[in-house]
């Protein structure tokens, strides 16, 4: 029998078109959504061939979708360093080896898509660390949590300590291997991403291969691309060829549909054309920008040049699960005030489309697969009336106090993860 969620619905049809239904139902068939109906067009009919579940009071919301984090990460969140680089090889290279010891691997991975499901984030694109074993057993966990996950095993062959280092060859076939074992899990609830972890820590010659397995296996990408000065200064020494960072994945042909990359932040439009004209998606992450200093995202340019953009925590540079918490700090990090329509996007069906899964999740597209959340707003929303002509200020104060509005449940595929 389908279930009928009676509550307050919000989800977005376009980067500035919310849906919102201040009394509402949403309607789930086994693992999908049968429809989303405004009380009145819900007839007695329909709600009697339901299993009515009641929550008003309550905000019904797609769940929420973390285009990027590191899983081994999770224990050095806001241990500071001056810059991106220093803060690599300060603290992260050195976490991050710990992960060959599969009880820590397994540990964080565990925690991780727990801290993930709490905070409202049904589906996520993470990098494990380049340690295979790690990787395999994040996919287990993963698999187990239930959440829908894009995983990555780190591709890295220079400039970190040689324990996180490995030959292009194995680093590409065992990649392979994790793509055998894998990618489409469970009907296509996880996917493996290549991952080279970015232009300074791979030779050309890794790139080019990754490059190879992302045309031969069609998985998703996912990287790093100008986030940092430095960053950038490194990149045109090491690859004195290539007309700009965006050109150095391009050319190694990893400039393609599902290409994940995280931060975008120094880019010239013509690069920003390039990962259009590619589908390549940008990641914006607000909170570890600040963190770093690495700079500010060019939101405005990005959509401007028709770049698909998502949110991601960036955990462990961001600080915090949260989504919420990224679109605050999405709309902080700006110097215009960020319209929160946009940023409910972003946080949902934005980083729908840039993992590659905009036809399954994101909204409430009937047919689509039912990931949603339902919060208990009372903390935050008391007094304010629930109506139309509210809604720009609900999703405001929610985006903005979002971290005190409880997460109360949280569905995957029409099953309760959490709640
Ligand atoms: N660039 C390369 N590696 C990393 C990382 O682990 N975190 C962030 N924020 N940027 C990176
Ligand atoms: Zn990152």
């Amino acid at each position: 029998m389908a279930r009928a969620y009676r509550g307050t619905i919000l989800h977005s049809l376009t980067p500035r078109h919310v849906v919102f239904l201040p009394q509402g139902w949403l309607v789930v068939e086994a693992d999908r959504i049968a429809g989303v109906y405004s009380d009145s067009e819900f007839s007695a009919s329909q709600r009697r061939a339901c299993e009515v579940v009641d929550r008003d009071g309550c905000l019904i919301l797609p769940g929420l979708v973390d285009a990027h984090l590191h899983i081994p990460q999770i224990d050095v969140i806001g241990i500071e360093s001056e810059n991106l680089i220093d803060w690599l090889q300060d603290h992260i290279f050195e976490e991050e080896m710990a992960n060959s010891e599969p009880e820590i691997a397994r540990d964080r991975a565990q925690r991780t898509f727990d801290g993930l499901l709490r905070s409202g984030t049904t589906s996520c694109a993470a990098f494990s660390s380049s340690h295979t074993l790690a990787t395999d057993i994040a996919f287990e966990e993963a698999s187990r949590a239930g959440i829908r996950a894009i995983i990555g095993k780190v591709l890295m062959n220079r400039e970190a300590p040689a324990a996180l280092l490995q030959e292009a060859r194995p680093a590409l076939d065992e990649t392979a291997d994790l793509i055998k074992k894998w990618s489409g899990h469970d009907d296509g609830r996880l996917d493996v991403a290549i991952t080279p972890r970015f232009g300074i820590s791979c030779t050309d010659d890794l790139l080019q291969g990754a490059g190879e397995l992302a045309h031969s296996s069609g998985c998703p990408v996912q990287t790093h691309l100008s986030e940092n000065k430095g960053e950038l200064a490194a990149i045109a020494e090491l690859f004195p060829q290539r007309r700009d960072y965006t050109d150095v994945y391009d050319h190694a042909g990893l400039l393609r549909p599902r290409c994940i990359l995280a931060h975008c932040i120094h880019l010239s439009d013509d690069e920003l054309q390039r990962m259009s004209n590619a589908e390549a998606a940008a990641v914006y992450c607000p909170d570890s920008n600040f963190f770093l200093h690495s700079g500010r995202f060019p939101l405005q340019r990005a959509l401007d040049n028709d770049v698909t953009v998502a949110l991601g925590s960036d955990v462990g540079a961001g600080t915090s699960f949260s989504l919420f918490e990224a679109m605050k700090m999405g709309n902080y990090m700006q110097t215009e005030q960020v319209d929160p329509n946009l940023l409910l996007y972003l946080a949902t069906l934005g980083g729908a489309y840039a993992l590659g899964w905009g036809d399954r999740i994101g909204n409430f597209a009937t047919g689509k697969e039912a990931d949603f959340i339902v919060l208990d707003p009372e903390q935050v929303l008391r007094g304010m009336e629930i109506v139309e002509e509210n809604q720009r200020k609900l999703l405001s104060i929610l985006i903005h106090r979002g971290h005190a509005a409880t997460v109360r449940e949280v569905y995957v595929r029409g099953s309760r993860l959490f709640g």
